[in-house]
């Protein structure tokens, strides 16, 4: 009997121990949780016409006396259904776009992506658009940029999220096509900071092919990024030809890089930064490509974290996203840290602005126990101690 009771108290013992120790790993996740959603965030890789929920899609068809899109479970149906790879993800990012044509469609859906944007504690965006995507079905460049821009400054003020613009070529397009879309922008061109270029598919569409546009780009004041793929055929040499021949001062994803060896250490070596973006789907066992980006990170690569098209991936706004990374990547707060100030300071802004942006992230590490040093890359911690 008095074996029976004294295994029944170690029984105990050992219940309440694991009880004790799920209940402290619970906290340090959700302490993590708390410390991600809190931070101060720049997000640099975010397309307006993948924040189009659902419910913002079906309100706009039914606004526009449009047959298709006409209820929630449609559109999810069609996220849901389509093919694998970045064709059959782009054939629903087209239909899904089309539904807005009025000034108002562009202005409800900045408007509206700013303020999730603030609920995910985004302090700094650089929004993409597609603008052949609109003008190319009859959309004037006018009222889709005069609808964009009015939610932008509209949300700036209502949100305090500072909101920049870059329009993209869709790179399966002609080159005479995009540059009518410069001179389109023309007028416009104070209020668009960037030339991104985006779309598939990528293969036989390469930087290079549009090397006349970037040149005139650069010499209107535009900078300079672009979409490079993951696991894309010749992803590499695209991304050499971005840096020689294009001259791009960011790299859009471009994680293939980290296979390479002298492509990675030239990364480094000039400082040009990627956007990188684990998305994930419902059928994918984890986010994509985090040990790519560890990689990369680790070799002193500046790397950031990048929700890409919310709505239509399952990893959803950014805070979500930078979870799903640590939790894959068993990454530190310091450096969940570092990979927040990669993108802070590969924003096209003022060293003032960028300065500003970097000591509140610094002040909000600080109020949370995470030492400085530890955040910043080897690199950079070399830099530092000369
Ligand atoms: N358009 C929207 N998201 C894109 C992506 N990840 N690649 C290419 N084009 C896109
Ligand atoms: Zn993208």
């Amino acid at each position: 009997m008095l074996r029976f009771l004294s295994a029944i108290v170690f029984a105990g013992l050992l219940l309440s121990g694991c009880a004790t120790q799920g209940a402290q790993e619970d906290g340090a996740a959700n302490a993590m949780h708390a410390y991600l959603a809190g931070m101060p965030k720049a997000e640099l890789h975010l397309h307006l016409e993948g924040t189009l929920s659902p419910e913002t899609t079906v309100r706009i068809t039914r606004r526009n006396g449009l047959d298709y899109f006409t209820t929630v479970e449609e559109v999810k149906q069609s996220l849901a259904s389509r093919p694998p790879g970045l064709m059959g993800f782009l054939a629903h990012h087209f239909k899904s776009q089309e539904v807005m044509q009025t000034r108002q469609d562009f202005y409800d859906a900045t408007y509206k992506l700013a303020e999730t944007l603030a609920d995910n504690n985004i302090v700094y965006v650089d929004v993409f658009f597609d603008p052949q995507a609109h003008t190319t079905r009859g959309v004037s460049f006018a009222d889709m940029f005069e609808g964009i821009d009015a939610g932008r400054v509209d949300a700036e003020a209502a949100f305090g999220v500072t909101i920049n613009l870059i329009m993209c070529i869709q790179r399966e397009r002609s080159v005479e096509s995009a540059l009518e879309m410069l001179d389109q922008a023309a007028p416009f061109r104070s209020r668009i900071i960037g030339l991104g270029m985006d779309s598939g598919p990528e293969y036989g569409n390469p930087p290079v092919k549009f090397r006349d546009v970037y040149s005139r780009a650069r010499e209107e004041g535009y900078f300079l990024t672009g979409h490079h793929d993951v696991d894309v055929r010749d992803s590499i040499k695209h991304i050499w030809q971005s840096l020689d021949v294009i001259g791009m001062d960011r790299i859009d994803h471009g994680l293939n890089a980290s296979d390479d060896d002298e492509l990675t250490k030239e990364l480094a070596r000039r400082g040009i930064c990627l956007t990188g973006s684990p998305v994930m789907r419902s059928t994918d066992p984890a986010p994509q490509d985090v040990d790519r980006i560890m990689a990369l990170d680790s070799a002193g690569v500046c790397v950031s974290l990048n929700s890409d098209d919310p709505e239509e991936f399952e990893s959803g706004y950014l805070t979500n996203m930078l979870i799903l990374f640590q939790g894959a990547s068993g990454y530190s707060r310091a450096d969940m840290t570092r990979l927040m100030l990669n993108a802070f300071n590969s924003i096209w802004g003022t060293t003032t602005d960028k300065n500003a942006y970097i000591a509140a992230l610094k002040s909000y590490a600080a109020a949370h126990d995470v030492v400085w040093g530890e955040v910043m890359s080897a690199d950079d911690s070399d830099k530092a101690a000369e």
